[in-house]
């Protein structure tokens, strides 16, 4: 039987566009010659925002849905003001296709830097809710810029919303040697959506006995994160808590070259999206400086998630070997790193 690959790719602004060829070469050497791999590329991000004012517009979006997955590269730049994109392209795509997973692994790879001291071993996932929390847009301000202004942001919880993003964990912690999973939240001062959390955490629980549970506060997983990150397995959480989370984590594993993130919709409805988690860098851009590794990994998130476990396993071998081999003396550009990964991954 042959399988196919139907790839929307979004390389985006700045390093984007050099850390996606990266990605797209080695995702080609991995594939097994059986699968048909289809790409198109699509033009959106900050020059097509100065060139047409557009962000996303809807036949874009329409298009997007008809593919099996989408792989992003950065999207953004200093001259275009903040939140155009964000809410504009980002945020909607995100709500669009509903993925209301936000999954990204942290993992201490061989060789590299952490500013942790002792090296401990950290090997978690973070399982961060994407679609409601303070991120829905729920708010406004009136007597706006005068000394009387209010402002509020409302942070969204439904049961619907929890349950299934803390299922999720829990499948995803099952599946772990481990098998542990953390709520974090902060429920002591949050107590409506922190109850509400921590009940749901506690009921659908009950249906996965082999999974270890914890509880923390947000505040005290901080401190955790960087004493005894080796503590964590599997971690859920809202929407808020996981942004911040998800960067100090990043920061403790060697830092934003590395990190991969997947917006999920597992459901299979709309095509989940899969990117490096740094931006676009327009200090590095067009210089071969980037390193495409945080890429190449969200391409190992991507293959796992529509089945191809094998590659998945073997993109993430390819990198951990690459790694342990970088000499700090040398500096290697975006193109050599990607040859490397892709010939490692093909042998
Ligand atoms: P950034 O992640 O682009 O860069 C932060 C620092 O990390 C810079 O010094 C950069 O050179 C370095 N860096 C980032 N990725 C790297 C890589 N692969 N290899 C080597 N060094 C790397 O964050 P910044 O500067 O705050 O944002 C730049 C633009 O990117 C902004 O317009 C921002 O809105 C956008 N952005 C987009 C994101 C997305 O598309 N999901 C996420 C974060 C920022
Ligand atoms: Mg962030």
């Amino acid at each position: 039987m042959s399988r196919s690959l139907n790839l929307a790719v979004v390389p985006g602004d700045g390093i984007g566009q050099e850390v996606v060829a990266q990605g797209l070469k080695v995702l080609n050497a991995v594939l097994p010659q059986d699968v048909k791999l289809q790409t198109k590329e699509y033009d959106l991000g900050a020059q097509r925002w100065h060139r047409t004012g557009e962000t996303l517009p809807d036949a874009e979006l329409d298009s997007l849905k008809q593919h099996d997955a989408i792989l992003l590269g950065a999207i953004g730049d200093p001259s275009v003001p903040s939140g155009v994109l964000e809410r504009g392209l980002l945020l909607k795509l995100r709500f669009a296709f509903d993925h209301f997973i936000n999954l990204r692994p942290s993992k201490l790879f061989p060789n590299t830097a952490t500013p942790l001291a002792g090296r401990p071993e950290i090997d978690f996932v973070v399982v961060r809710e994407g679609t409601e929390g303070p991120y829905t847009g729920n708010g406004g301000s009136i007597r706006t810029g005068t000394e009387h202004e209010v402002a509020t942001e409302v942070s969204l919880n439904t049961a619907y919303g929890v349950e299934r993003v803390v299922r999720d964990a829990y499948e995803r912690a099952d599946a772990r040697p481990r098998k542990k999973l953390t709520l974090v939240h902060k429920n002591n001062v949050l107590v409506y959506a922190g109850h509400m959390w921590k009940n749901i955490f506690d009921r659908v629980g009950q249906e996965y006995p082999e999974v270890t549970t914890d509880y923390l506060h947000v505040d005290a997983a901080t401190i955790f994160f960087v004493t005894q990150p080796e503590r964590f397995d599997v971690i859920v959480t809202d929407n808020l808590f996981g942004d911040i989370l998800t960067d100090l984590a990043a920061a403790v594993t060697g830092g934003i070259g590395l990190a991969a993130s997947g917006n999920i919709n597992p459901t299979g409805a709309f095509p989940s999206m899969f990117e490096p988690v740094h931006g676009s860098a327009p200090d590095i851009a067009g210089q071969g400086k980037a390193d495409p590794t945080a890429t190449v990994l969200s391409v190992a998130l991507l293959l796992r998630h529509l089945g191809f476990e094998a590659e998945a396993v073997r993109i993430e071998e390819a990198v951990s070997a690459d790694l342990a081999e970088r000499d700090g003396g040398t500096t290697r550009t975006t193109d050599e790193i990607g040859d490397a990964l892709a010939v490692r991954v093909a042998g």
